[in-house]
């Protein structure tokens, strides 16, 4: 079982997280949000599957995302515009990082679909 539950705090709970970069030179919200249990995710994607296989026992991938995805930029995830500082909003930030989470989560549960245990 993998759990993604790890979130980009900072000042969030006072004033927001305010626009940082990651090392990695990605908006810091987005970064550790998404795009960290995405990679995270991909690497241990064939681990999991070859352990399900020989444990015949099923695997899970959990996100933990928001009911605060809903308040996202207008127009859903701003692809174009992740490191837009001028633009940038830090609660819509947060949003399109905890939408990125569930399409992640859809799109997994899609391609994984026909792999036994999943
Ligand atoms: N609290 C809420 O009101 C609320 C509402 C809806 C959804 N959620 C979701 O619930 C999940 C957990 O939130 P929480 O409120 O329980 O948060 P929390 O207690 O503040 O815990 C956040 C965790 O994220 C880890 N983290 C932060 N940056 C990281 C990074 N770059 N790499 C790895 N780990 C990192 C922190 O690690 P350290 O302890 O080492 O700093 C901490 O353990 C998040 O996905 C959040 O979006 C929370």
């Amino acid at each position: 079982m993998l759990l993604c539950n790890a979130y980009s705090v900072l000042s969030y709970r006072i004033s927001g997280t305010p626009f940082m970069l990651s090392e990695d030179n990605i908006e810091l919200q987005f970064a550790t949000n998404h795009m960290g249990h995405f990679l995270l995710t991909n690497l241990l994607l064939d681990t999991m599957k070859k352990t399900t296989h020989e444990s015949k026992r099923e695997g899970r991938i959990v996100n933990v995302t928001s009911c605060g995805h809903r308040f996202t930029y207008r127009g859903g995830i701003r692809f174009d515009k992740i490191n837009d500082e001028s633009s940038y909003q830090k609660f819509h930030a947060y949003a399109q990082s905890k939408l990125a989470n569930i399409l992640h989560a859809n799109e997994l549960a899609r391609c994984l679909k026909h792999v036994a245990g999943y």
